[in-house]
């Protein structure tokens, strides 16, 4: 159902809560059901051990990774009657072979 969808989750949560980053894991968890691809490593950064330590290195590593998908993605899509030879996870080597691409990202506030 999300089959060309490329997305990553950068979690704001606190770990005092008993569902500590339930929003940003259910969200990980059902993109990767319905067919996302995810392009760059999510990461949970915890209110209790510092926001920033996490937040800031997540952040800076993640144009570069979003400058990547997307040349990869466009020029894919712009290949009159080619093959889309696959999307590289900036992170993980994760391939996709899905035409319509979108990239989403997701905070729990
Ligand atoms: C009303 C409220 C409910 C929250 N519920 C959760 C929760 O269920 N799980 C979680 O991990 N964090 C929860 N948080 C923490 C927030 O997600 C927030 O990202 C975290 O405290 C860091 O953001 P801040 O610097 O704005 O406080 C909650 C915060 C508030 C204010």
């Amino acid at each position: 159902m999300l089959a060309g969808l490329h997305y990553t989750v950068l979690g704001l949560g606190d770990s005092n809560y008993t569902r500590f980053m339930y929003v940003p894991r259910a969200f990980k968890t059902r993109f990767a059901e319905l067919g996302g691809v995810c392009f760059y490593d999510c990461a949970e950064a915890d209110e209790v051990e510092g926001l920033e330590e996490v937040v800031d290195v997540w952040v800076a590593g993640l144009w570069d990774a979003l400058k990547m998908v997307l040349s990869k993605t466009s020029a894919a899509g712009g290949a009159a009657g080619g093959t889309n030879d696959g999307v590289h996870d900036a992170v993980g080597g994760v391939t996709s072979n899905n035409k319509d691409t979108h990239t989403h990202i997701i905070q729990q506030e």
